[in-house]
């Protein structure tokens, strides 16, 4: 049975119901198909790694259909605005120093301090993200490494039934990704070519659009620290005795202070991930936190590539 759904208001309006209880749901954008879940749900951000088979969290872009939902969300000045006003809806994405303070959106931002956001120019996604009354996180809709999808039958061949609805808006028009910009600095940095012209950014601006050595498709450099994600306790990994002064993250059936999945489910721990540290941290008396095995297979390297990074000493 397809899980393809055409163009109505009625199912517009299923998918938003989806969305606002947990689901994910494809849906078209101007540059590709997008695998959205709400931002602020982290079980269901979880869902869109396992579903795409991302070996690590890379931090989502967030999708919005009312510039003012900036405010609250990110820090804003009068060249996002200006930008906005001039490039949204469109291909053109904007990082940027983040406000919104929800835990839950931790799993969405990687752990950045930094949060990415667009406003896609297809009526699809906007009355999508207006009718699920949150922002709207999504990678492109395929598995991790493959092509990217600009068709609603591209979905389902690479992610099948791990959506629950793909909604139909016939070819992408713009078929290639955002252009992403850092605009946390003085000056705009260019992170990925994309569907807005960098010459076109520039002229707008009036200033050369720095462009960042890097890989365009990896974050910049936080993600890719030897310590990062760290609590400010001691973490050992990889522990099934914990010693008595330790406050034990639990996996599976090693059972601990709090336990990241109890069924071993590794959706559910990369949910709980981020969350759990926070409280460990909180809660570790003698400064000392131990976490236990967690299996590299699925959502687990991603898992492991987090708590390996958590550990690291100074
Ligand atoms: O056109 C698009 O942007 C599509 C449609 C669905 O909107 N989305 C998309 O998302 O291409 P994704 O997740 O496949 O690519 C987003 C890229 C990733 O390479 C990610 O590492 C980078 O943006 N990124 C996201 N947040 C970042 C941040 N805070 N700092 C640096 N890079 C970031
Ligand atoms: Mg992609």
């Amino acid at each position: 049975m397809s899980n393809i759904y055409s163009n109505t208001e009625q199912n517009i309006l299923k998918a938003a119901e989806i969305i606002k209880s947990g689901g994910l749901v494809a849906f078209p954008t101007e540059t590709v198909y997008g695998l959205g879940a709400n931002v602020y749900d982290s079980q269901a951000v979880s869902k869109i790694f396992a579903a795409k088979q991302r070996p690590k969290f890379d931090p989502l872009i967030s999708h919005i259909a009312d510039v003012d939902v900036l405010r609250n969300y990110a820090a804003t000045d009068e060249r996002v605005f200006a930008l906005a006003k001039r490039f949204w809806p469109g291909p053109l994405t904007f990082v940027l120093n983040r406000i919104e303070e929800n835990p839950s959106i931790d799993l969405a931002c990687s752990g950045l301090r930094t949060l990415t956001v667009r406003m896609p120019n297809h009526h699809i996604a906007l009355n999508l993200i207006k009718a699920s009354g949150v922002p709207i996180v999504a990678p492109s809709a395929n598995k991790y490494q493959s092509i990217s999808p600009t068709t609603a039958q591209h979905v389902a061949d690479s992610l099948g039934e791990n959506v629950d609805m793909i909604l139909d808006g016939g070819a992408c028009k713009v078929g290639v990704e955002s252009t992403i910009i850092d605009l946390t600095g003085k000056n705009a940095v260019l992170l990925r070519a994309g569907g807005t012209a960098k010459e076109d950014i520039e002229e707008f601006l009036g200033e050369k659009i720095l462009i960042n050595e890097g890989n365009p498709d990896l974050p910049t450099a936080p993600g890719q620290l030897l310590r990062h994600y760290a609590p400010r306790n001691i973490l050992r990994i990889n522990v099934t005795q914990p010693d008595d002064d330790e406050y034990f993250i639990g996996f599976g059936n090693i059972d601990g202070d709090i336990n990241l999945s109890k069924s071993g489910n590794l959706t559910e721990a990369a949910a709980n991930l981020f969350a759990f540290l926070r409280i460990a941290d909180e809660n570790a008396a003698e400064g000392k936190i131990a976490i236990a095995p967690v299996p590299y297979d699925g959502l687990g390297l991603a898992i492991n590539d987090r708590i390996r990074r958590a550990s690291y000493k100074k």
